[in-house]
């Protein structure tokens, strides 16, 4: 019997009245799981079908997700499908599905001509597109018929497309239901229902930990019944011993074999330090480091085993954690108590702590967490917490952390401050000589220091291939392959590719792994095309929209990737990558980089004009300006109207490109200009030779006469309003290919240089 659901079975009993009526006709259901969803859904029928209205009942099973419209058909005991398929009038391939949509609405219709229908929808959370698309605009379609809809999902941490549609539907004025924990009171009756009486002391407060989530709930009660293990006398339930029934391992097993060997151990380990744990902790127990452990912690949340509170990782239900820590093999818990002893948490304190005795690592951690979600607010404003904990000042990886993050939001003074912190930190800790540099390549990178970028991150590869940490080499190999693909060095940024993917970064967290992904795809693009790039992307674009760290890696990412399903029209992948990209802009409104960000790539699958504009006036970042000027040209361009406009964006993203010595990127606009009749000459030529003193390129020659006049590196950075870093690049680009090797050689060059006429 259903207990404690008031309120909510109000709402349906108003729903079930106005079914006949033509607004406010669907209400929207949604809770973790084994909530009693299904069960609210079930009632709904029967009341409705007492009524006499008729009842359509279908849902959504994980294996179906492969057949279009099925909980639809199913609902109207239209599959297999209708007998016109069978007699062959109906289309096939994409129009099939449009046509299949169609009949649905009209069967719809039909079976409301003369009397109220109700249809339920369960398990949304596993519905094909197909139906989530047709249920966008079946309500609102067909409000003014005679029916009522019944829709219900589950809520894990993943959103997802179901999710969206209930914000869709909410919007337009559907009722939702969020089915929570029941309360004391409620499970003081489903215990009375179950043992037919009133639970002892203790009974009551084993109930209490399934969390009044009734699935869990019965099988605790259901598995101590069957087991003899609750007497009642007097009519007081009592409990005759302490284990806790096999049923309830059971079906805490069957939860923990939908996740990953690897996340199960995790659990394992984990549940043995207690029910809420400090990831640091587990980390060093299980030998990793907290990132490594981000993808298992992940899996856990999205199974709602684990939950992350705003700043612990707990489970979820303490029911849940004592079977967990009741079945690890007997052998296993001994080990993990005997390292436990060795090492116990608390002769290691966290080394800060705030109030509620979270530690900096665990914000860290939860921070990361966020981030690769797409919560990138909250992300930044964990990180920042973690890194002013006071007496942080003694470990770097808060403010590590906090670097990466503002470098990709292009908060570049901050980043500059939290990068400064963490070099201090990181003094005399020799496992940190990789990680600096690597930050300090990725900010400079984005700042547009390619030399420097490329200096720093070489130094990054070294230390950690000297430390052995493949991570920290492939975030240093994608920075180097960014870097010379920006320069125009297309066969280095391939070298460091074929580098990079013999060694895999596999193992890495997601945001280090999406990261190398995206660089990849680019050297690829750039080398062989789109479809050699979408062959190594794949994995970027399979992720969203859960896992975002590729579209929040670089301001131009999401544009990108969008262009590149377009140029293989793969329009799905496309419209993917849009909706993860406004999905992150409106999970974090007070971040301006997102939803420019989005606007571009809007700009670029809609071919909007004045999406093209704000990204091109609006980015922070000036290559992304220029991408975004390049991508309005070339829209312009097909137009013969705009042909004036589409050059003038061509030669503002020219110069922008100019500017930040994108020379590969200034040569295909170059191209692009010379297409529509305009000849820009002066930057690079095409057939320009490699080596010698007509090979240097303008900036290099620049470098070229102020070294050879004698300034320093610092010098001739301040006159060229560059880096020294870059100053270096260049010189070392003209010692190459004049064939010298110091400062004095060149001036001695140059002044020969100067007598010849030409020059
Ligand atoms: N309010 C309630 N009172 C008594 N029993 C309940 C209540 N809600 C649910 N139950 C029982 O708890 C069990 C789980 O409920 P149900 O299957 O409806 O959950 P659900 O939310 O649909 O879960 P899932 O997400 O796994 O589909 C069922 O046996 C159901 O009968
Ligand atoms: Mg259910």
């Amino acid at each position: 019997m259903m207990r404690g659901r008031g309120a909510e079975w109000a709402t349906i009993l108003r729903l079930l009245g106005t079914a006949a009526d033509t607004a406010g006709n669907v209400v929207l259901v949604e809770g973790e799981p084994g909530m009693g969803k299904s069960l609210l859904l079930a009632e709904a029928a029967t009341v409705a079908a007492a009524r006499g209205t008729a009842v359509a009942t279908g849902r959504a099973d994980e294996l179906g997700r492969l057949t279009p419209l099925g909980p639809l058909l199913s609902a109207l005991a239209e599959w297999p499908p209708p007998v016109a398929l069978a007699r062959g009038d109906s289309p096939d391939g994409p129009g099939l599905l449009m046509w299949l949509a169609e009949q649905v609405r009209t069967t719809l219709e039909r079976r409301t001509e003369s009397e109220p229908l109700l249809v339920t929808l369960d398990d949304l959370h596993w519905a094909d597109p197909a139906t989530l698309m047709a249920l966008r605009t079946l309500p609102s379609r067909l409000a003014s018929h005679p029916l009522a809809w019944l829709l219900a999902r589950r809520t894990t941490s993943e959103y997802g497309d179901s999710g969206r549609l209930f914000d869709l539907l909410e919007e337009e004025g559907a009722t939702r239901i969020r089915v929570l924990p029941l309360d004391d009171g409620a499970v003081a009756e489903v215990i009375a229902d179950t043992l037919g009486a009133a639970p002892g002391e203790e009974l009551a407060a084993l109930s209490a930990q399934a969390g009044g989530n009734p699935f869990l709930l019965l099988e605790l009660l259901t598995g101590l019944r069957e087991e003899d293990a609750v007497r009642v006398r007097s009519g007081v339930a009592r409990l005759t011993g302490t284990a806790l029934p096999q049923r309830v391992h059971t079906a805490v097993r069957r939860r923990l074999g939908e996740v990953s060997t690897k996340t199960r151990h995790l659990l394992e380990a984990t549940a043995v330090l207690g029910r809420s744990f400090s990831p640091a902790y587990a980390a060093e127990m299980l030998g990793e480091t907290p990132a490594a452990l981000l993808p298992a912690l992940e899996e856990a949340i999205a199974a709602g085993v684990l939950a992350a509170t705003s700043d612990e990782l707990m489970f979820r239900y303490e029911l849940v954690w004592r079977s967990i820590v009741e079945t690890v093999p007997a052998p296993v818990r001994q080990a993990l108590h005997h390292q436990i002893e060795r090492n116990p948490p608390a002769r290691q304190p966290p080394r800060h702590q705030r109030a509620d005795g979270s530690s900096a690592e665990t914000l860290v951690l939860l921070s990361l967490l966020a981030w690769d979600e797409g919560r990138l607010s909250r992300g930044l404003d964990l990180a920042r917490e973690a890194a002013e904990m006071p007496g942080s000042g003694r470990h770097p990886q808060p403010r590590a952390v906090l670097t990466t993050m503002l470098t990709d939001l292009w908060l570049l003074d901050e980043a500059e401050t939290a990068l400064a912190g963490a070099t201090e930190e990181a003094v005399g800790q020799p496992e940190w000589t990789a990680e600096i540099p690597v930050l300090r390549a990725r900010l400079d990178l984005t700042a547009g220091r390619l030399g420097s970028a490329i200096e720093h991150a070489e130094a990054g590869l070294t230390a950690a291939d000297t430390l052995g940490v493949p991570a920290l080499a492939a975030s240093a190999l994608s920075v180097l392959g960014a870097a010379s693909l920006r320069a125009g060095d297309l066969p280095r940024a391939i070298r460091y590719l074929k580098n990079d993917l013999a060694r895999g970064p596999q193992g890495a967290p997601p945001y280090v792994r999406l990261r190398s992904e995206l660089a990849a795809g680019r050297i690829n693009e750039a080398h062989g095309g789109a479809a050699s790039g979408m062959s190594s992307l794949s994995r970027v674009y399979d992720a969203l929209p859960r896992h975002t760290g590729a579209l929040t890696s670089e301001p131009t990412a999401a544009a990108w990737l969008v262009r590149v399903a377009m140029a293989v029209q793969d329009e799905r992948r496309a419209d993917a990558v849009v909706d993860a990209a406004e999905g992150i802009a409106w999970r974090n409104p007070c971040l301006l980089n997102p939803s420019v960000a989005a606007a571009h790539a809007r700009g670029v699958r809609d071919r909007d004009p004045e999406a093209l504009v704000r990204a091109m006036t609006e980015h922070t970042d000036p290559w992304a300006r220029a991408s975004a000027a390049e991508d309005l040209g070339v829209l312009l361009s097909a137009d013969l109207d705009a042909r004036d406009l589409a050059v003038d964006s061509l030669n503002s993203a020219l110069v922008c490109y100019g500017s930040v010595e994108a020379i590969r990127d200034a040569a295909r606009v170059r191209g692009r200009l010379r297409g529509l009749g305009e000849r820009r000459r002066h930057w690079v030529r095409t057939d320009h030779p490699v080596s010698g003193w007509a090979s240097l390129t303008g900036t290099e020659q620049a470098v070229c006469d102020l070294v050879a006049q004698g300034l320093t590196n610092r010098q001739a950075a301040e006159q060229m309003f560059i880096s020294e870093h870059t100053v270096a690049f260049h010189l070392r680009q003209v010692f190459r290919k004049l064939g010298i090797h110091s400062r004095v050689e060149l001036a001695r060059l140059a002044a020969q240089q100067s007598v010849r006429p030409d020059h």
